[in-house]
């Protein structure tokens, strides 16, 4: 493969030191990050490779997204001004429930348009019950780096239909891990899922986390501790509160993502740094549907891994980082003062944080020699931009100002999936049209 040596404006790193490079460029083989070349003494004339000149714009790794539901996205606008149980019950779980193969795939493949030209090049999704081989084709298909798992329910009062037995549950996840996990030259991995303790057994979720000692690199992936209702009703049931009842069951550890945490008690923020626990932050999620505010400057005081997701569509509503970056920062300051969640504290729990939740941060999360080409370039050059975009200013800008239409060109493992500002995967008139087709049928099958 030829070498191509990429020269942007500038280079956040976002390596242990921040070090932003100027007058710098990126030299790519084979999918990686070679090296780090300095311009000073470069002839572009000698040099033997292809060059990418994107000297207007600035390079960052690409984002990552530790909770996504791709099968939701198609009901983006659907489901508004609920809180989480009615949500669920009125909507996403008869939505879900309605799914054929070919809305499933309209749906993930919106998401990925959408995660894509947000510059996200790895993400977490938490899959749905049925189907799931449709997500990882298209995971696969979009070339994005990605962590999924089918969404196991064993058991579902809110929406009694939409639950299978648990050996289905866990027969059908072993046989999805066995063929997706590791797949697409290992940048599909498996993320077990058990949706939460609403629709989960203690056997499901026992076996699950034993199950996974089959499968080295995956993640145990659930929500916890969302909403006051969903809460109250895991401890009519457990007796615990849902950290402490995850921990009594011995599921917790670093390979676990806890979703939301926005209601814990003292002994349950212990317990997840004890146990090395990651939370995935959704700040627009948890403001859409009136969960509360996670208390997540005090989770990063003590040392407790912090990442953030978008969640799904109809909780959003859109899967842009650059939202998920602005309100995780803008929320907390009323709380706590308008020093905490500054803007290079967010846009690392949204790039290096997020490769760190996952176990990848040898590969991505950061430009340095060696790891994976995920690469994003930024126009920061516009009139609705700080015009003085010094190195301090340029996470300013990223955080407080940016929004996905400065994501100009997009890169995974080198190759480019949107370049000038038009997404290489995906015809977006294309998804719309079939989007559209298979929604006006799935509303016909379902009666909400
Ligand atoms: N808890 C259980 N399922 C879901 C879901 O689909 N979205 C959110 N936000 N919380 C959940
Ligand atoms: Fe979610």
């Amino acid at each position: 493969m030829k070498r191509k040596l990429l020269i942007p404006k500038q280079i956040i790193t976002v390596n242990s030191k921040n070090e932003i490079l100027h007058n710098n460029a990126v030299e790519i083989v084979k999918g990686k990050i070679e090296r780090i070349v300095s311009l000073k003494d470069f002839k572009s004339s000698e040099y033997d490779g292809d060059i990418l000149d994107y000297r207007n714009y600035t390079l960052i790794p690409g984002f990552i997204q530790t909770h996504i539901h791709l099968c939701q996205t198609l009901f983006r606008g659907l489901a508004d001004d609920l809180e989480l149980l009615d949500w669920l019950q009125r909507r996403i779980f008869p939505y879900e429930n309605s799914h054929t193969k070919k809305s499933l795939r309209a749906s993930v493949r919106l998401g990925l348009h959408d995660l894509l030209t947000g510059g996200t090049t790895t993400l977490l999704d938490m899959g749905t019950l049925h189907h799931q081989e449709v997500i990882f084709e298209e995971l696969i298909a979009s070339g994005i780096r990605a962590f999924a798992g089918n969404c196991m329910m064993d058991k579902n009062e809110l929406y009694p239909t939409f639950c299978e037995t648990t050996d289905w549950n866990l027969k059908s996840t072993f046989d999805w891990a066995k063929s997706f996990h590791n797949s697409n030259n290992g940048k599909v991995k498996f993320g077990f899922a058990p949706r939460f303790v609403l629709s989960c057994s203690e056997k499901l979720l026992k076996e699950t986390k034993e199950m996974m000692e089959d499968f080295s690199g995956s993640v145990f992936h659930t929500h916890s501790s969302e909403n006051k209702s969903e809460i109250e009703t895991v401890k009519r049931m457990t007796g615990k509160e849902n950290v402490e009842y995850f921990e009594s069951i011995g599921i917790l550890d670093e390979n676990t993502i806890l979703v939301h945490c926005v209601h814990l008690n003292d002994n349950e923020v212990k317990t997840l740094r004890t146990n090395s626990v990651r939370v995935a932050h959704c700040p627009s999620s948890n403001l859409k549907l009136g969960s509360g505010i996670a208390n997540i400057p005090r989770y990063i005081k003590e040392g407790i891994s912090v990442s953030l997701g978008a969640d799904g569509a109809p909780c959003n509503n859109g899967l842009s980082i650059f939202n998920e970056m602005r309100l995780a920062a803008l929320i907390q300051k009323p709380i706590h003062g308008s020093t905490v969640m500054d803007a290079l504290t967010v846009f690392r729990l949204a790039t290096i944080e997020g490769a760190k939740a996952l176990h990848i941060e040898k590969e991505v999360g950061s430009i340095e020699a060696g790891k994976k080409a995920d690469l994003v370039l930024l126009d920061l050059e516009k009139a609705d931009q700080p015009l003085q975009l010094d190195d301090e200013k340029i996470y300013s800008s990223i955080v407080y100002s940016a929004t996905k239409e400065n994501v100009r060109s997009v890169m995974i493992d080198g190759k480019l999936v949107m370049d000038a500002g038009r997404c290489l995967m995906f015809d977006e008139d294309e998804l719309i049209k079939n989007g559209k087709n298979e929604l006006q049928q799935l509303l016909k099958r379902v009666h909400v």
